[in-house]
């Protein structure tokens, strides 16, 4: 395959070339705030990851000083001052580029707070009439942007258009007789989805409908299917072809842990029909239909195993990383659709699924807050990682060494969590 077919597909616009790729990017990372949120945090990212690092490392003690709120802070309190400068900034640059909701109270109070400062510190250095009126004019824009940022607080919250609004009246969700999934169908239908709920074991899902159906005013559909045999998606397809799919969550997965000579090829091709070839036959049939309808998502549940090689997970990784792979794709390919596509890469998640992959129980998040995670950056973003601590151990390492020695940290991984008999 040659640049030209990795550049373009027959979809592609005919104008590409290097600057059209990073004006389409440019576009895609700044739309949804208005210009004067994008000059603050591209101010943000100046902040976090050029002047304070400077501040920080080449700075002598001596000529440091850092100012909060109006008072003058120098030397070795400057220089430790700069550590909370730095989350501060780092953190806005996060909220503002992924637009978190925690930002539409956190930005206001971060300006008022700097709208003082600036009141405040020639007040104190000026003195009397001079040093009130410098500080009037020098507080007045940081006050007019703290309201200015307050009016626009929306930009944050994505409550304020329902689900139901964004992408339509029903969702299918797989893999929703346990764990993840069952969280996803709990929290759709909060959000007023009607569900449909697919897994093999029915009992459960006719337990989960009827628990949706008490709690929620929506309707659900109970549809039993093996989606590792290979007519099983297009069975769940036909199962649903009445229904206006608007979400479609590709959850249900299994992980197969062990040495890859001494697990079972049957188990193997089976992990490669579910967790690779079902979300894409599914994709492939439904999408169509929301591009039609100008809105609709999609969700993948990726892992942050398919961020790296992970021996003794040689094929799930890699089962993951294809998922990760196909939605960042196809995040591209509906920009400007109506079409939101996420792959949600949990860590280690509460669920059956240590069980199933026969590990050894170690715990992990609430299934419940990992879909809250997915929800929020739905619309958002291409992908989302569940939790601080699993976005640092997936993300640092593998950006940092080389992918070979973080293989081997992860074979040391596993290797506890995988009994004797598999390793
Ligand atoms: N838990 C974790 O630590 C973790 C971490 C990262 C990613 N993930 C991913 O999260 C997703 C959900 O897993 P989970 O943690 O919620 O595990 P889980 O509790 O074991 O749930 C797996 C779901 O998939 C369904 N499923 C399994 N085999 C199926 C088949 N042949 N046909 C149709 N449905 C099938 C199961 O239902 P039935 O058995 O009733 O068919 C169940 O509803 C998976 O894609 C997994 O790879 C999990």
């Amino acid at each position: 395959m040659g640049p030209s077919s990795i550049m373009g597909g027959p979809g592609a616009s005919a104008s590409l070339g290097p600057e059209a790729e990073v004006k389409d990017w440019l576009k895609d990372v700044l739309q949804g705030r208005p210009w004067w949120m994008n000059v603050l945090m591209i101010f943000s990212a100046y902040m976090a990851f050029i002047y304070v690092p400077w501040d920080f490392f080449v700075k002598p003690v001596a000529e440091d000083h850092e100012v909060w709120f109006g008072i003058t802070f120098t030397g070795v309190w400057a220089k430790w001052l700069a550590i909370p400068h730095e989350i501060v900034y780092a953190g806005a640059f996060y909220g503002f580029l992924r637009r978190r909701p925690w930002m539409a109270v956190w930005g206001p109070l971060y300006l008022a707070q700097v709208t003082i400062a600036m009141a405040v510190w020639p007040i104190l250095h000026e003195g009397g009439g001079r040093g009130w009126v410098m500080g009037a004019v020098a507080g007045v824009p940081f006050a007019a942007l703290t309201f200015a940022f307050w009016n626009a607080r929306a930009h944050f919250l994505q409550t304020d258009r329902a689900l139901t609004e964004r992408y339509g009246e029903w969702a299918l969700v797989t893999g929703a007789s346990a764990g993840i999934g069952a969280a996803f169908a709990r929290a759709l239908a909060r959000e007023g989805l009607n569900v449909v709920v697919t897994a093999r074991r029915r009992d459960r899902l006719e337990a989960l409908a009827s628990e949706i159906e008490a709690d929620h005013p929506v309707r659900t559909r109970v549809v039993d299917v093996d989606l590792t045999a290979p007519e099983g998606p297009e069975q769940l397809l036909d199962a649903v072809q009445d229904l206006p799919i608007g979400v479609l969550i590709n959850n249900a997965g299994f992980g197969y842990g062990g040495r890859f000579e001494k697990v079972e090829a049957e188990r193997l091709k089976g992990m490669v029909n579910l967790n690779c070839l079902a979300p894409s036959v599914l994709t492939h049939r439904l999408l169509p239909r929301m591009l039609h309808r100008h809105r609709g998502a999609i969700v993948f549940t990726g892992s942050v195993a398919g961020r790296q090689p992970l021996p003794l997970h040689g094929l799930y990784s890699a089962t993951k990383g294809f998922d990760s792979l196909l939605a960042e794709a196809l995040y591209v390919e509906t920009r400007g659709t109506g079409v939101d596509v996420l792959v949600l890469e949990p860590g280690t998640t509460a669920t059956e699924f240590q069980e199933v992959a026969g590990e050894i129980q170690h715990g992990g998040e609430s299934p419940e807050a990992v879909v809250e995670v997915a929800l929020t950056a739905l619309g958002q973003q291409p992908t989302v990682i569940s939790g601080w601590w699993n976005w640092l151990r997936a993300v640092v390492p593998a950006r940092l060494s080389p992918r070979s020695l973080v293989a081997f940290i992860a074979r040391h991984v596993m290797e506890v969590r995988m009994p004797a008999d598999r390793r």
